[in-house]
């Protein structure tokens, strides 16, 4: 089938190169030129597992291009909508302004019986109101949400838990059953494996999206607020975590509890959630999400205040090793990175702070040029008077033995602000070692 995916981002760079993979004719429209030059040339514009293999094999079959021109989505049979929806300037809101842009771009290249898959993030509430645009032309607005994981996205994206699909109900004129057909014979892979395929009203498929990173955020923070309780009566919360998650009611998974949750999702999507339910006159159903965000905020706090103190009550010229730049690992992005403002704030406190990251430092660099960055591992290690790993990147959560990393420090303290080590290994090397919610 042919296909147009407006907006090259995270999303639709990874979208537009999955399904080509899986034998569309992709065209993925972004108006940034230099990144639709990158794409273009079968380079992925950001660190992402086999993203890079995929977009050099669709551009070599030809069934792959990258355009700024947005008359090359004239053609294609389904367009998704795929580009971002940031947390506005001066508020908490989703900025609407690129969906609305490219549906409106998107309109002169419609033809009777296409159908637009919206994928974005949107409060609830958005495709109702731009569906009559697009059903003026003859053709079906579907929302499809879309819950790919950083790291994971190529996988997530051809063989996901579920595949969702809202359409438009009780309008005349509209064949929402034809479309969900189209997307369908678009996720071909996934419906011969028989993923569950949910179709619901555009307003179910919006929520759909929200709840989810909601109730993520809100695990993860509800095990940080645990690690709060733990702190302060000698409790451990990973052990915590691993008792309450064997309720498989409960689960194991997003009880992690350490210096919560950044990116590009999660914290902007609940902020957004509330925004919208405020708007909706029912601020007060969502009111725990506020307490979320805080939380997760206060976990920063923490890992600062464990490096202060165990460095005898200031880090004021003290060597700083931050493992760890990226919001999490296998991925290089920096938005809103828990791993990143720990490293910030140490510096504002004067400590001389060496980050580094296996993918992240060249974005980290860029928005924060006044830290110190050093590539190799070893390196950024040597001399330091305490080191704190922040994503728990393999090379520093599996690899890094407290020994080695002994042989290359000058103190001995170690905070651990993912749980990721084995405190007990950790102090029989000479180590003071300091968890996230541990004794
Ligand atoms: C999230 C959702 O998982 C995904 O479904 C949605 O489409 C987009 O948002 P992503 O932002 O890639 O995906 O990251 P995710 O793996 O969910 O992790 C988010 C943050 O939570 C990371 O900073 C991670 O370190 C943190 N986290 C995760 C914890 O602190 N503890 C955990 O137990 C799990």
């Amino acid at each position: 089938m042919r296909l147009s995916v407006i907006g090259c981002g995270y999303l639709g760079a990874v979208h537009a190169a999955t399904m080509a993979s899986i034998g569309h004719e992709v065209v993925g429209i972004d108006i940034d030129e230099d990144r639709v030059e990158t794409l273009s040339r079968g380079e992925a514009p950001f660190y992402e597992p086999y993203l890079q293999d995929l977009l050099t094999a669709g551009i070599q079959s030809g069934r792959l291009i990258f355009s700024t021109d947005m008359a090359e989505a004239s053609g294609a049979k389904a367009h998704f909508i795929a580009v971002g929806t940031p947390q506005q300037k001066d508020g908490t809101s989703a900025d609407l302004t690129y969906v609305d842009a490219a549906v409106d771009g998107l309109l002169p290249c419609l033809r009777a019986g296409d159908v637009v898959a919206g994928k974005s993030t949107v409060p609830v509430g958005t495709a109702t109101r731009l569906a009559p645009r697009v059903e003026a032309v003859g053709a079906a607005l579907v929302w499809n949400p879309e819950f790919l994981r950083e790291g994971w996205a190529v996988k997530d994206t051809i063989d996901p838990d579920r595949l969702v699909v809202g359409i438009r109900t009780g309008t005349d004129g509209v064949d929402g059953a034809a479309a969900v057909d189209v997307l369908r014979e678009v996720y071909h892979p996934a419906v011969a494996k028989n993923t569950p395929f949910i179709v619901t009203d555009l307003a179910t498929a919006e929520l759909v999206k929200v709840a989810a990173n909601a109730f993520l955020a809100t695990k993860i923070s509800f095990i940080n607020a645990m690690a709060e309780i733990a702190e302060v009566t000698g409790a451990d919360v990973t052990q915590l975590a691993d008792a309450i998650g064997h309720d498989a009611r409960i689960g194991r998974r997003f009880l992690g509890a350490g210096i919560g949750f950044g990116g590009g999702c999660l914290p902007k999507d609940i902020r957004a959630f509330s925004a919208r339910a405020e708007e909706l006159g029912r601020g007060e159903s969502v009111a725990f999400l506020r307490e979320v965000d805080a939380i997760n905020l206060r976990r920063r706090d923490r890992a600062v205040d464990l490096v202060v103190d165990a460095l005898g009550g200031s880090v004021f010229k003290k060597n700083v090793t931050v493992l760890g730049a990226a919001f999490k690992p296998y991925s290089d992005d920096i938005r809103d990175s828990p791993a990143l403002d720990v490293a910030v704030r140490l510096h504002g406190l004067g400590a001389w702070v060496t980050v580094t990251d296996p993918a992240a430092i060249e974005n980290a660099q860029r928005l924060h040029p006044q830290l110190n960055y050093v590539e190799d591992r070893d390196e950024a290690l040597r001399e330091a008077d305490a080191i704190i790993m922040v994503t728990e990147w393999d090379e520093y959560r599996r690899e890094l033995t407290p020994e080695h990393a002994a042989s290359l420090a000058r103190g001995r303290v170690a905070i651990d602000g993912r749980n990721g080590w084995d405190a007990a290994a950790w102090r029989a090397a000479g180590w003071t070692y300091y968890g996230m919610g541990r004794p």
